[in-house]
């Protein structure tokens, strides 16, 4: 009596036990592929699997494509205190042909459209607006013409999928900053309202000309003026009422100039970066000609280390956007990273988000609960053209032979447990 008694206890436990192991390595399973890990084809959630020849980093494997919100930690602080990653010719489709149905014959700097973009996390968009065949077209062209086969698509396509966005997103806020070539008259107030996006438009009256904060973002949200629109052309601000871009803000040079360590000049057209009476900072990072081969490393630690540079060369103060190419190629955290760490410094004085503490005083930094994304490059030990050759194919062995293991102790696991029940 006793003794049966007992032994069903212990079988009990056993049970339990298994159900446990089960349990835990279905939850190990299904958390499949982290950052810096070898991959063949899939990845966790916000990465994407890729190498980097260009850094000399043939290992596939995960990578960074989105950044964290930026109000996931600190909320509710003014517009101009979070750092928003910006896509420089948001509609520039790598392989895209126009709508014209000409080939297209320009230079593109992304690799997915501006909804999946913005299902990314990408809040910044650098658009170039051109009158053409009667409409408005985004078009990537010279001397201010559009012509077929430099010319995309209808703007108003994107500027209606940024709408759809923003009507099944209420918390979340975007940037336009247009390279504006539209002469015709009030032709960027009809597009803006044909595609119902000009229901969301910040005000031209409540933004700051000083250097003042700008409102709060649960403002914004709470009066659902949720789009900032900044146009090239001055004239704008009088016909149309559209901001006039670097009244507002300051923006280092583009291209190949734009790239040189260690300075970060303005562009030509905007104030010296350290003029605090802009309230906002763009910091623009990509070649005079886009280079997917080289954006991964250009994403990576380069830019990095220019938004340090331009942190100081603006008066210590943070990119507000991150301007880039290609903007999911990266080696490791890409500029997803970029706009993690700013995003730190700006909204709690870490040095990454993801050290923000929830409702503490700003400097007070959580330890790391992720380690940091791994190098960009492995130091070469030899002259060996192939330094990761080795260590590449065991990670990634490693990985195969754990997998294995862990299925067949969760089958056998699972056997045993359906056995006993
Ligand atoms: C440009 O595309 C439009 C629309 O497809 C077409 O009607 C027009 O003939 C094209 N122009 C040239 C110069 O090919
Ligand atoms: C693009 O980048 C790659 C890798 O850095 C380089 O080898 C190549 O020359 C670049 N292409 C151009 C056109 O600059
Ligand atoms: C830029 O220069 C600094 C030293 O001035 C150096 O530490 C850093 O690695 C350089 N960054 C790149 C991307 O070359
Ligand atoms: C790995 O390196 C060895 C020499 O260290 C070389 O013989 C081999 O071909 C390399 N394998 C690959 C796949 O590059």
């Amino acid at each position: 009596m006793k003794r049966s008694q007992s032994s069903s206890i212990c079988i009990r436990n056993f049970r339990i036990q298994l159900l446990v192991f089960a349990i835990c390595f279905l939850v190990t399973r299904s958390s499949a592929l982290k950052i810096g890990e070898t991959c063949s084809d899939k990845c966790d959630a916000g990465l994407s699997c890729q190498t980097c020849p260009a850094n000399g980093n043939t290992r596939p494997r995960c990578c960074r494509t989105q950044p964290t919100s930026p109000t996931s930690k600190v909320k509710g602080l003014p517009f101009n205190r979070y750092s928003w990653l910006t896509t420089h010719n948001s509609y520039a489709l790598a392989g895209a042909r126009s709508a014209t149905g000409s080939f297209i014959v320009a230079p593109m700097n992304q690799d997915d459209t501006v909804a999946d973009q913005l299902k990314n996390g990408v809040r910044g968009f650098m658009l170039d607006m051109y009158d053409f065949m009667n409409d408005i077209w985004l078009c990537h062209s010279a001397q201010g013409k559009c012509y077929n086969f430099t010319a995309f698509q209808p703007a108003i396509n994107v500027l209606k999928d940024m709408k759809s966005f923003l009507d099944a997103n209420p918390s979340e806020i975007i940037t336009i900053i247009i390279e504006d070539y539209v002469s015709s008259p009030q032709g960027l107030t009809k597009v803006f309202k044909n595609s119902g996006l000009s229901n969301y438009m910040f005000p031209l009256s409540r933004m700051p000309k000083n250097g003042q904060d700008w409102p709060t973002v649960d403002d914004m949200v709470q009066k659902n003026q949720r789009v900032l629109v900044f146009t090239s052309k001055r004239d704008k601000e009088a016909s149309e009422g559209i901001a006039y871009q670097w009244t507002y803000m300051v923006e280092n040079q583009y291209g190949d100039d734009g790239m040189k360590n260690g300075s970060c000049p303005n562009r030509a057209e905007s104030p010296a970066m350290n003029t605090k009476s802009r309230s906002l900072v763009l910091m623009n990072y990509f070649p005079s000609t886009p280079n997917r081969s080289a954006a991964c490393a250009d994403n990576s630690a380069p830019l990095v280390s220019m938004m340090k540079t331009c942190y100081a060369a603006s008066g210590n103060r943070w990119p507000n956007f991150i301007a880039i190419d290609y903007y999911m190629r990266s080696d490791g955290g890409g500029a997803p990273e970029a706009v993690d760490e700013a995003n730190g410094h700006l909204t709690c004085g870490c040095d990454n988000i993801a050290y923000c503490k929830a409702n503490a005083k700003f400097g007070t930094c959580d330890v790391p609960p992720i380690p940091p994304p791994p190098p960009a490059t492995v130091a070469p030990s030899t002259s060996n053209q192939q330094p990761q050759n080795n260590s590449a194919s065991k990670v990634a062995c490693n990985d195969r032979t754990t997998k294995l293991m862990q299925l067949v102790v969760l089958t056998l696991a699972t056997m045993t447990s359906l056995w006993l029940f």
